[in-house]
């Protein structure tokens, strides 16, 4: 029922930030300071797979000054709002206190022929991108592609086309497992591999 745990609060500490609402329904970082402080101890890692505008992140580095605290934060989001306002926030939240931050993506596979899809604008180009597919993607386990035939497919509209191509690929493969990241087809650097082993730990 506190008015600092309202999401306007959450709404005007964005204003402050970035002078204006940059996101719908901000959490205010005194909420999750609050429920922070009885849930972490003092070397725990937060982590915000929903994170938004990265009110988690903030909440942390203020609550690790406050406290004396070492925890850590990883915070996940999806869209485009992370450059724009995720990362802007916890900068912003670090000059403020202390701290720093690593920032990666995750490599993407399959979504690649997604974007290509979506973005294609002729059945040319969408026989193109299914060729390309047979050789390089991910399919559904349950795709025969012994049984798709070329012709049918170039008389489909542009739309179907689509929709049938974004179906017939398997969604566990959107992004590179780190299984996988030895694999010479992803042609991942040296230096994602070691950043990569780091953060999960490995050998
Ligand atoms: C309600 S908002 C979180 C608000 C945040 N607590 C704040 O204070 O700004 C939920 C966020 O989860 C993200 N999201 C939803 N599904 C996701 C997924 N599968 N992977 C990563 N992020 C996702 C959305 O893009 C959205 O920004």
């Amino acid at each position: 029922m506190d008015k600092a745990f309202s999401n306007e609060a959450g709404t005007l500490e964005l204003k402050k930030i970035f002078g204006d609402k940059v996101f719908e329904n901000p959490k205010p970082t005194a909420l999750i300071k609050s429920i922070l402080m009885q849930t972490t101890a003092d070397n725990d890692i937060v982590l915000d797979f929903f994170s938004g505008s990265g009110t988690t992140g903030q909440a942390v580095l203020e609550l690790n000054k406050e406290d004396g605290g070492k925890r850590k934060f990883i915070l996940v989001e999806q869209m485009d709002c992370v450059e724009n306002i995720t990362i802007k926030r916890v900068q912003w939240s670090i000059k403020q206190v202390t701290g720093s931050y690593t920032y990666a993506e995750l490599k993407k596979w399959n979504q690649n022929y997604i974007d290509e899809i979506e973005e294609a604008k002729t059945n040319k180009k969408m026989l193109s991108i299914y060729k390309k597919m047979k050789a390089e993607a991910f399919f559904r386990y349950d795709v025969d592609l012994s049984k798709f035939e070329e012709n049918g497919f170039t008389k489909l509209e542009l739309d179907q086309q689509k929709e049938v191509l974004i179906e017939c690929l398997d969604k566990n493969h959107l992004y590179v497992n780190l299984s996988e990241m030895d694999d010479t087809t992803y042609d991942i650097s040296d230096e994602d591999k070691a950043m990569n082993k780091k953060f999960y730990g490995l050998g």
